[in-house]
C-alpha cells in the first residue's frame, strides 16, 4: 500500500475526463481525507499555459457549492503543478522527471502513479516514455489506463503485446468505472450475502435477465470518436458486459481480485459469441418537435454514417447454472430518461390456484436514485382474495439517508492507490470479452447493408424494442396494474 512518498501524475491534464472526472475524483479523495498526506499532483498535456493559468483550470473543473469546499480546493491546488509537453519525444519527459524529483526531494523511496486520461492513438508511445524516463529504481509505480482498450480482439491484443514487456500485469489498473459505481459493487454481496438470492439464482428459477442504459442526451461533442466506436464498443463490451459477468459468475473462493477475476474470465470463456440474429441496431435521429439534432447532424460524423447509438442483444451462458436464460443488454443515447438498471425476471409460479399471477421480478437500479426492489405478489388487504403487486423496496436516499455514495472514480482511484486490483480489468479478461463481441463488431462494419433503424431524439428508442425483448420471453406488467413508484420513496 502507498502509504506517503506518492506522486499522481495525471497525463492529459487538459482533456475532457481529467476535466470531467480525474480530477473532480481527486479533489473529492483529498477532502475527505483518503489521499496520502504528501501527495502532490502533476498534471501532464500538450497544451501549453503557466501555473496560473493552469490552477485557474483545475479551479474550474470542481464546484463547490459550500464555503468551507472553497478553502479546501485553495489547499488543494496548493498540490497542483503543471508540465506541458508532447506525447512522442524523450526530451518533455525528461523534464517531468526532474520536476518530480524536485517534488520528491532527496526521499529513496518514489511511489508515481500514473493517470493516463489519453486518447488511445498516444497510448503506447507515452507508456513508453514514462518507463524509460519516469520509472523511478525504487519504489512503487502503478499506471492507471483508460478504455478503449482496442477495437476489437485483435487490436486489444496487440495492444496488449505493445504493453507487456513494459509495464508488469500488476502495475496495470485497466479502468471500467462502472466497476466503481455503489450498486455494481453491490452484486457480490446482494447474490452470495442472502440465502434466498442464492438458492433461486440459476435457470430453474430465472427466466430471463435485462440490463439496460439509457441516456437522455446525445453524442453532442463527441461524434468524432463515438462514430468510429458505436455504443456496442463504447459501453456495452465493457460497462454492461461487467455488469452481466458479476450478475452470472460463480462464488469466488475469497473477495480477493485473482479469485474475483478468476471466476469472471471462467464465466466470460462460457458466453458463446453474440450472434447476429440476436441484435438489434438503431441510430437517432431529430426529435420529433425538432429541437434536438440527429446523430448525423453532428458536423463531425460522416453524412452517411451507419454508427449504432442504440443496440439490444440477447447473450446466453452455456453452463449448468444458465443454459437457455437469455441475458438482454439494452444500451442507447438520446433515449427518453437516463437510467441504468438490472431487471431480473423469475419463472411462473405454478399454476393451478392463480390465473395470470405476474412473474416476480428482482430490479437493481444501478443510478440515478439507487434502489434494489422486488415486485412481489401480496393478498389484498381485505375481505377478497385477490391479489396485488407489491414491493420489497430498499431506497438507498431513504435507508441511508445521512451517506454520501462516493463517485466511481473516487473509488476506484483510491483501489489504485491502495493497490486493489479487483475492480480493475485483467488481461485475460479483456479477451475473453471482445471474443464474446468482435465477430458481431465485424459483421456489421462489412455488411454495408444493414442500416440501424431510426428512433427520434429523445424516444425509448427503435419500435421494434418491445417486440425483441418479448420475443425471449420477457413478460411485460401491465403499467395500468403496477410502477413502482419513487414519489413514496424519495
Ligand atoms: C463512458 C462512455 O465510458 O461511459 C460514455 O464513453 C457514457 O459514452 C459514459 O456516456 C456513461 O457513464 P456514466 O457513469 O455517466 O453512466
Amino acid at each position: 500500500e502507498l502509504k506517503g512518498n506518492t506522486l499522481i501524475v495525471v497525463l492529459g491534464a487538459s482533456g475532457d475526463l481529467a476535466k470531467k472526472k480525474t480530477f473532480p475524483a481527486l479533489f473529492g479523495l483529498y477532502r475527505n481525507g483518503f489521499l496520502p498526506n504528501d501527495i502532490k499532483i502533476v498534471g501532464y498535456a500538450r497544451t501549453k499555459m503557466d501555473h496560473e493559468e493552469y490552477i485557474k483550470r483545475v479551479k474550474s473543473y470542481i464546484k463547490t457549492p459550500i464555503k468551507e469546499m472553497e478553502e479546501q480546493l485553495g489547499q488543494f491546488v496548493g498540490l497542483c503543478s503543471y508540465i506541458s509537453g508532447q506525447y512522442d519525444q524523450d526530451e518533455p519527459f525528461i523534464h517531468l522527471r526532474k520536476h518530480m524529483e524536485e517534488l520528491e526531494g532527496d526521499r529513496e523511496e518514489r511511489n508515481r502513479v500514473f493517470y493516463m486520461a489519453l486518447p488511445p492513438s498516444v497510448f503506447i508511445s507515452v507508456s513508453e516514455h514514462l518507463k524509460r524516463n519516469c520509472y523511478p529504481e525504487k519504489g512503487i509505480t502503478r499506471l492507471i489506463v483508460e478504455k478503449p482498450f482496442g477495437k476489437d480482439l485483435s487490436s486489444s491484443r496487440k495492444l496488449q503485446k505493445a504493453l507487456e514487456p513494459i509495464w508488469k500485469e500488476d502495475e496495470l489498473f485497466r479502468i471500467d468505472h462502472y466497476l466503481g459505481k455503489e450498486m455494481v459493487k453491490n452484486i457480490l454481496v446482494l447474490r452470495f450475502g442472502n440465502e434466498f438470492f442464492g438458492a433461486t439464482w440459476n435457470r430453474n428459477h430465472i427466466h430471463n435477465v435485462q440490463i439496460s442504459f439509457k441516456e437522455p442526451f446525445g453524442t453532442e461533442g463527441r461524434g468524432g470518436y463515438f462514430d468510429e466506436f458505436g455504443i456496442i464498443r463504447d459501453v456495452m463490451q465493457n460497462h454492461l458486459l461487467q455488469v452481466l459477468t458479476l450478475l452470472a459468475m460463480e462464488r469466488p473462493m475469497s473477495f480477493s481480485a485473482e479469485d474475483i477475476r478468476d471466476e469472471k474470465v471462467r464465466v466470460l470463456r462460457a458466453c458463446p459469441a453474440v450472434e447476429p440474429k440476436n441484435v438489434i441496431i438503431g441510430q437517432y435521429k431529430k426529435s420529433l418537435d425538432g429541437s434536438k439534432p440527429g446523430y448525423k447532424d453532428d458536423d463531425t460524423v460522416p453524412e452517411d454514417s451507419r454508427c449504432p447509438t442504440f443496440c439490444a442483444m440477447a447473450c446466453f451462458i452455456k453452463n449448468e447454472r444458465w443454459d437457455g436464460v437469455p441475458f438482454i443488454l439494452k444500451a442507447g443515447k438520446a433515449l427518453n430518461e437516463q437510467k441504468t438498471e438490472i431487471r431480473i425476471q423469475f419463472r411462473d409460479v405454478t399454476s393451478g390456484i392463480f390465473k395470470d399471477i405476474p412473474r416476480n421480478e428482482l430490479v437493481i437500479r444501478v443510478q440515478p436514485n439507487e434502489s434494489v426492489y422486488i415486485k412481489m405478489n401480496s393478498k389484498q388487504p381485505g375481505l377478497s382474495m385477490n391479489t396485488v403487486v407489491t414491493e420489497l423496496d430498499l431506497t438507498y436516499r431513504r435507508r441511508f439517508s445521512d451517506l454520501k455514495i462516493p463517485e466511481a472514480y473516487e473509488s476506484l482511484i483510491l483501489d489504485a492507490l491502495k493497490g486493489d486490483h479487483s475492480n480493475f480489468v485483467r488481461d485475460d479478461e479483456l479477451d475473453a470479452s471482445w471474443r464474446i463481441f468482435t465477430p458481431l463488431l465485424h459483421y456489421l462494419d462489412e455488411h454495408e447493408e444493414i442500416t440501424p433503424m431510426e428512433y427520434p431524439y429523445g424516444s425509448r428508442g427503435p419500435l421494434v424494442l418491445d417486440e425483441f425483448t418479448a420475443s425471449y420471453g420477457y413478460r411485460f406488467s401491465d403499467p395500468k396494474t403496477y410502477q413502482w413508484t419513487q414519489s413514496a420513496s424519495s
